[in-house]
């Protein structure tokens, strides 16, 4: 038996080098219960690799979602449903809803990775969040094998969580996500860097296809791009504190940006990690973003230990100069 490991490198955004002693690539649905009888649940499920840091670099059984398919399953007047296999390429599927007339995810154009995992961290970019769209998440126990059909309000949606990331979630295998999306398009241009949309064009003239292009421009002007220098977007989210904290927080910095949220205040991390002469730094290979405060890179050869051990020090950092506790957004794997 041939036990050569397999390389996950080329198989996570962020480029570090890891292994798996065995590495299976799901293509059909029926498959995977016989899967999961011989060989028991994995130890890393990937899809696009794009929102996890390998810290481990051995792994003994990966397994990799590229089940494919993409569906209308009903329209009417208001809404078009649709099915999405878990492996589908996210921003090719955004493509494909705008061209079946499903309107909603052109503000979600051109963000990384595959379909399954964008109810994980409940994806979302420029005023616009999947949960919104969600009607069901269909998904294997991998402790039973029995598929069950998540509703949304089962799945614990808040920013960038689900029920997907907490402990007893982990054993949910996404097969595929059901959305409801809109029938009529309607613009949501909230974010200051769409509002110009607004201005430029009647209301009545913009298509979805605009904000599409103008999003997939934002996108490319502000964030690295993955195939050129490893990345897994945002690295940590951004932090929510209490109306208190707030204030002492803007006595101390009145340019801190913020926005309303039911617990408080959404805080910008990007401004904070800025604010603390960290936007630049490196580490090695291991470096925070020239250009975007709150992206962690990898330059070549940093390992997913490095890029963690930089994490942790702009942790210490922000909470030793401002109080405030950063939360990583990718999935960290020890
Ligand atoms: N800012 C800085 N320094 C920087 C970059 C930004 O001070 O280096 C300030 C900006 O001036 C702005 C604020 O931070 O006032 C917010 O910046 P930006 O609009 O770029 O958004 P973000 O908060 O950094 C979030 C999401 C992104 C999403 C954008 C747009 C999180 C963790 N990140 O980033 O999502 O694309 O908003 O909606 O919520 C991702 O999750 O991977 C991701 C890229």
């Amino acid at each position: 038996m041939n036990t050569a490991p397999h390389a996950l490198k080329t198989l996570n955004t962020f480029g570090v080098e890891a292994w798996a002693q065995s590495l299976h690539t799901l293509h059909k649905p029926e498959a995977i219960a016989p899967l999961l009888d011989q060989h028991g649940a994995p130890d890393l499920l990937l899809g696009g690799g794009s929102n996890v840091l390998l810290v481990q670099q051995s792994f003994q059984q990966v397994w990799l979602n590229r089940l494919m398919g993409r569906t209308v399953l009903a329209r009417d007047t208001r809404t078009v449903r649709i099915r999405l296999q878990a492996g589908e390429p996210w921003d090719a599927a955004v493509a494909w809803c705008l061209a079946q007339g499903a309107f909603g995810l052109e503000n979600l154009s051109l963000i990384p990775g595959c379909c399954g995992a964008a109810p994980i961290q409940n994806i979302g970019a420029y005023g616009v969040e999947i949960a919104q769209f969600i009607h069901r998440v269909e998904a294997m126990d991998l402790n039973s094998g029995a598929v069950h059909h998540l509703a949304a309000n089962e799945c614990d949606f808040a920013y960038r969580h689900s029920i997907f990331r907490s402990p007893e979630g982990k054993r949910w295998l996404i097969l595929a996500i059901e959305l409801n999306l809109s029938a009529t398009f309607q613009p949501t241009l909230d974010y200051p860097g769409l509002r110009q949309l607004d201005d430029q064009n009647a209301a009545a003239e913009l298509t979805a296809q605009q904000i599409r292009q103008a999003v997939i421009a934002l996108r490319r002007s502000k964030l690295p791009d993955p195939s050129l220098l490893g990345n897994a977007g945002s690295f940590f989210k951004n932090p929510i504190v209490a109306s208190t904290q707030l204030e002492q927080l803007l006595s101390a910095y009145p340019q801190l940006p913020h926005w309303p949220h039911e617990q408080g205040a959404k805080l910008s991390a990007a401004w904070l990690i800025q604010h603390c002469g960290l936007k630049g730094y490196r580490q090695g290979d291991a470096a925070v973003h020239a250009n975007h405060a709150l992206i962690l890179v990898n330059h070549g050869m940093a390992s997913g230990a490095e890029l963690w051990q930089l994490a942790q020090n702009i942790q210490s950092t922000v909470h030793q100069k401002t109080g405030v506790r950063l939360e990583p957004e990718p999935q960290i794997l020890h």
